[in-house]
């Protein structure tokens, strides 16, 4: 009995530390802290786990070519780059203030997965990570194109990666706007009947 309390004791003090930790604000939700090892081994841990249970056990139905891999550079270019980076080629701004960080996706770590888990990864995210769902906005054989082009990755050509710069480029467009008060304004609308106006 004084065992059983002894149990129900510690578990109690556990939860009230945890909501004390959270509740005093100690708990500091800022993406530019590094994650702990402890926290990083536990999440690759419930990925690996979760993906290895939910992903279909299926090969890529597309065929490596030239046609798929035009198709899935496509979306790689919209879609991932901008986290991810490639051969040769940096990740946006907006993946370099990742928390967790996005992966180079060249690597073994990738690379080792079966198709399945690819297409199920891609298409269904990864919670609490910057890792989207592309399920819900492309078809199906947009995501198997993609996770042809995800094998090519690491062999991309020369004339893939200037594709794959242009994305980031544009993507910073912002560094060459004007300073504010500068020469160029943006065009901007008026309500029917307003009269001409010189700015
Ligand atoms: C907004 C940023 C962002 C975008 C856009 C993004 N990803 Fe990710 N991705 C991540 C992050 C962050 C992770 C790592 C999550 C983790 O640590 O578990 C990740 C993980 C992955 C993984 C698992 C890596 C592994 O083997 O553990 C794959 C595969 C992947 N992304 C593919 C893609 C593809 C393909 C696209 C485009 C269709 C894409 N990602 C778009 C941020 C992004």
């Amino acid at each position: 009995m004084r065992f059983l309390f002894g149990v129900i004791f510690g578990i109690l003090l556990v939860a009230v530390g945890a909501a004390a930790y959270v509740m005093t604000g100690s708990y500091n939700t800022a993406a530019t802290i590094p994650p702990g090892k402890t926290e990083k081994e536990l999440a690759t841990y419930a990925l690996n786990k979760s993906v290895a249970k939910h992903a279909p056990n299926r090969r890529n139905p597309l065929s490596a070519d030239p046609e798929t891999f035009r198709g899935g550079l496509a979306h790689f270019r919209e879609n991932c780059v901008v986290c991810h980076g490639a051969p040769g080629v940096d990740p946006g701004e907006i993946g370099q203030g990742l928390n967790p960080g996005a992966p180079d996706l060249t690597l073994r770590r990738t690379q080792a997965r079966s198709d399945g888990e690819l297409y199920w990864i891609v298409s269904e995210g990864i919670r609490m990570t910057g890792m989207p769902a592309f399920g819900p906005t492309h078809k199906e054989n947009e995501i198997w194109q993609v996770v042809a082009f995800l094998r090519h990755l690491p062999g991309i050509t020369d004339e893939e990666k200037t594709q794959l710069k242009g994305a980031t480029e544009e993507a910073e467009h912002h560094e060459e706007a004007p300073p504010p008060g500068g020469t160029a304004k943006p065009p901007h609308m008026h309500a029917p009947g307003t009269p001409p106006h010189k700015d």
